[in-house]
Formats: structure tokens, C-alpha cells, sequence
């Protein structure tokens, strides 16, 4: 309880996200829909974060994945839920699609539950109706999420990644937003750096 508690008072109000990013020396975070290097221990350092919390991504990005990332809730962001559902099933199985009056599942099995949201208006709606107090929601991406939810994360986690790649998706300035509160090397192809929201 105590550490539901302090989980709820550290998320303040108007910016309920973590971001979490890859991005290459030349500032690219994609190419051609997907991530264009291979370095498992950043998605091990992924995996680790975000075990047992919820991602919030938009429809490319999700769709570049064969399916949910295990023991996580996804978020998937996009304005054609019904049209998504009806013409890529294979993705969307487990989804539910929002909608005015949706409740979270009483099933106890059905813990890491995945939606699909229409509008920023409707990922409010979610946030205030389902977000339990002890768990956080990462922001992973691609692009078009990013920026336009940068604005509302409290914090940022961004891998350097030590390589020059081509790509058609970079990640959008930050730096005005956020001041680097620590870095460090956990591995040998990365280094992590950690930002807050300067406000
Ligand atoms: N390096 C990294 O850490 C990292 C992380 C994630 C992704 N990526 C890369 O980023 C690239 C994808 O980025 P992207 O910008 O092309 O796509 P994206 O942000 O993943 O998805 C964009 C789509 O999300 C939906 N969407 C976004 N905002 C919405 C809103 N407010 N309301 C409703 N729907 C909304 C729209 O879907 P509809 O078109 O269906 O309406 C939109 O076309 C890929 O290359 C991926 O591999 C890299």
C-alpha cells in the first residue's frame, strides 16, 4: 500500500508518461517501420523498464511487433480501431476497442489487458477510468507519438545507441523540455541516459 501510495503522488497530474527510446549517433529511431539495428541488450533494458506496466504506442510501431509484448497492457493509438480490427485480426485478437462507459475486467486472469484508443481524448478517458496507481505507462514510440506526447512525460529514457544508420524517422528535439539527471553504461553497446521534464 505504502508503495502504491508514493507510485501515485510521483505521477503528477499533467504528465502521467515515462518515454523510452533508442536512438542512433545521427539521431534516427526508425526506417522503413521498423528499427534498423539489432542490439539485444537494449531490448533487454527495454524489457526490464517496462515488465508489468503498460505501453502506449502508435498503430506502426505496434504492427511492427508479431504480437503484445508479454506481461505488459498495450495502448495502441489509432484513429481506424474498427477498420484495424476487421482488416489485420491477427494483431488485434486480444484487444478491446474504447468506448463511453468501458469498465477494466473483473477476470483476475486478465490482468495485462490491451485497448485500442481512437483520439488524445480518448487516452484521457482511459487514464482517468483503468490507470492503477502502481503502474506507470511508457511511451514507446514511433515518431508521431513522440512528439506529441513528449510534452507530457515526466521523464525520458534514451539509449544512445553507438552506431550511423540510415533512416526515415528520427527522434524530435527534447532537449528544451528535459535536463539530464544522470547517465550511465550498463552495456557495452549503449549507454542510457535519464531526463526529467524541466517544468
Ligand atoms: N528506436 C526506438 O526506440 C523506436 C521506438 C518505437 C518506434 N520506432 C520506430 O518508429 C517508426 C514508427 O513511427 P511513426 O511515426 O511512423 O508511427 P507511430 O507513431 O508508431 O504510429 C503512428 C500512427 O499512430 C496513430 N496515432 C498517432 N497519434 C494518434 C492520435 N492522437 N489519435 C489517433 N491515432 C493516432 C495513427 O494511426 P492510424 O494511421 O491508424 O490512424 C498514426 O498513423 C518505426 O520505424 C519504428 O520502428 C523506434
Amino acid at each position: 500500500m505504502a508503495k502504491e501510495n508514493r507510485l501515485r503522488e510521483e505521477r503528477p497530474a499533467d504528465r502521467p508518461f515515462q518515454a523510452i527510446v533508442a536512438v542512433s549517433k545521427n539521431n534516427v529511431i526508425g526506417n522503413g517501420g521498423k528499427i534498423p539495428w539489432h542490439v539485444p541488450d537494449d531490448f533487454r533494458w527495454f524489457k526490464k523498464k517496462t515488465l508489468g506496466h503498460i505501453v502506449l504506442m502508435g498503430r506502426v510501431t505496434f504492427e511492427s511487433l508479431k504480437r503484445p509484448l508479454a506481461d505488459r497492457s498495450h495502448l495502441v493509438l489509432t484513429s481506424r480501431p474498427g477498420d484495424r480490427r476487421q482488416n489485420a485480426p491477427e494483431h488485434y485478437r486480444q484487444f478491446h476497442e474504447w468506448s463511453e462507459g468501458s469498465s477494466p475486467s473483473s477476470n483476475p486472469n486478465d490482468s495485462f489487458e490491451h485497448w485500442l484508443l481512437s483520439s488524445r481524448e480518448q487516452l484521457d478517458a482511459w487514464l482517468k477510468t483503468f490507470l492503477p496507481p502502481d503502474r506507470s505507462v511508457y511511451l514507446c514510440g514511433g515518431k508521431k507519438v513522440y512528439e506529441q506526447f513528449l510534452p507530457r512525460c515526466s521523464d525520458l529514457f534514451l539509449s544512445r545507441i553507438e552506431l550511423e544508420v540510415e533512416g526515415d524517422c528520427t527522434f524530435p528535439p527534447y532537449e528544451d523540455q528535459f535536463e539530464l539527471k544522470k547517465r550511465w553504461r550498463q552495456y557495452e553497446s549503449f549507454q542510457i541516459e535519464h531526463y526529467c521534464h524541466r517544468a
